[in-house]
C-alpha cells in the first residue's frame, strides 16, 4: 500500500493574487462609476480573501474592494475573538493585498483603504504595472501610518 502524500499548502505568488483580484473585480457592483475594482488579501494563514467595490445610489455609501475584502476576512474568521473582539489570529492578519482596477492600471488603494489595511497588519500592496506585478511596501504607500500600536494598551 502506498503512503498518501500531502503536498504543503501553496502560497499564491503575486501574479496569482492579481489574477484573483481581477476575477473579483468581475463581480463588482458599479452602476455609477463603471469602474470595477477587485482586491485579494493574502492572510497570515495562507488563505486568500477577495472583495470588489459595491456602490450605492447614495454615492457616499460605496464600499471599496479592499474594505469589502477586509470585512469579509473578519466576518469569516474562525479565530475566537478575544475580549473586545481584538484577537489577531492568523485568519485575521493580512500579509499583502493585491488590487486590480479593470479600467486603470496600476490601481492603488485609496487613502481610506490604506488605513483599513494597515489596521490588519498589511505589509505590502501589489498592483499591476505594464502587465507585471509590482509590490510596494506599506511604509512607501502609508508612511507614518497611525495604527493599533499607537493606542495605549492595544496589540500591534
Ligand atoms: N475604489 C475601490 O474599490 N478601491 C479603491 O481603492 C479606489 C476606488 C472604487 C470606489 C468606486 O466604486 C470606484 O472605485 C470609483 O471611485
Amino acid at each position: 500500500m502506498t503512503t498518501p502524500t500531502t503536498s504543503p499548502p501553496q502560497v499564491p505568488d503575486d501574479a496569482h493574487l492579481l489574477d484573483l483580484a481581477r476575477e473579483a473585480a468581475g463581480r463588482a457592483y458599479v452602476p455609477y462609476s463603471a469602474f470595477p475594482v477587485g482586491a485579494a488579501l493574502l492572510l497570515a494563514n495562507g488563505e486568500v480573501v477577495t472583495g470588489c467595490n459595491v456602490e450605492n445610489a447614495s454615492y457616499g455609501l460605496t464600499i471599496c474592494a479592499e474594505r469589502t475584502a477586509a470585512t469579509r476576512m473578519i466576518a469569516a474568521s474562525r479565530g475566537e475573538a478575544g475580549e473586545n473582539g481584538t484577537t489577531r489570529t492568523d485568519d485575521r492578519v493580512v500579509v499583502k493585498a493585491a488590487v486590480v482596477g479593470l479600467k486603470a492600471s496600476p490601481c492603488f488603494p485609496c487613502g481610506a483603504c490604506r488605513q483599513v489595511l494597515h489596521e490588519f497588519g498589511c505589509q505590502s500592496v501589489v498592483v499591476e504595472e505594464d502587465g507585471h506585478p509590482r509590490a510596494y511596501s506599506f511604509a512607501q504607500i502609508l508612511p507614518h501610518g497611525f495604527g493599533p500600536a499607537d493606542l495605549p494598551g492595544q496589540e500591534a
